[in-house]
């Protein structure tokens, strides 16, 4: 069992099984969080790990620069640790960028994305 600390909500502790997603333990827990479609794909539920270890391999939605910035994706990462983030739309600030002032650098986009599939 974890204990996640939301920082930017008086610093609220739950306690997680770490069966589930982190959203489906928080939700479980009465906290108000946005979310979309639950799969990893329109990042609605988006937070930033202040501190901790968490197993994001299932996502794929971020990229490196958004990662970097310490961005996870709730409804698809599970706690590895204990961990402290901030949750809801207020910790989007780094999230989102105008693609015409700020456009992504080639190491910023996942090496994955846009490679062809393999036959
Ligand atoms: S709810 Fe859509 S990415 Fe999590």
């Amino acid at each position: 069992m974890m204990t996640i600390t939301l920082t930017n909500r008086d610093n609220a502790r739950y306690k997680v099984m770490c069966r589930r997603s982190l959203l489906d333990e928080l939700l479980d827990h009465g906290v108000d969080l946005p979310y979309g479609c639950r799969y990893g794909g329109c990042i609605t539920c988006a937070a930033k790990l202040i501190e901790g270890t968490i197993d994001q391999s299932a996502q794929v939605a971020l990229n490196n620069r958004q990662i970097d910035n310490g961005y996870i994706i709730l409804c698809v990462v599970g706690a590895k640790t204990d961990c402290s983030i901030d949750i809801g739309m207020e910790s989007h600030d780094l999230l989102y960028r105008n693609p015409f002032l700020e456009p992504l650098a080639p190491q910023d986009l996942r090496a994955d994305v846009g490679a062809p599939k393999e036959a």
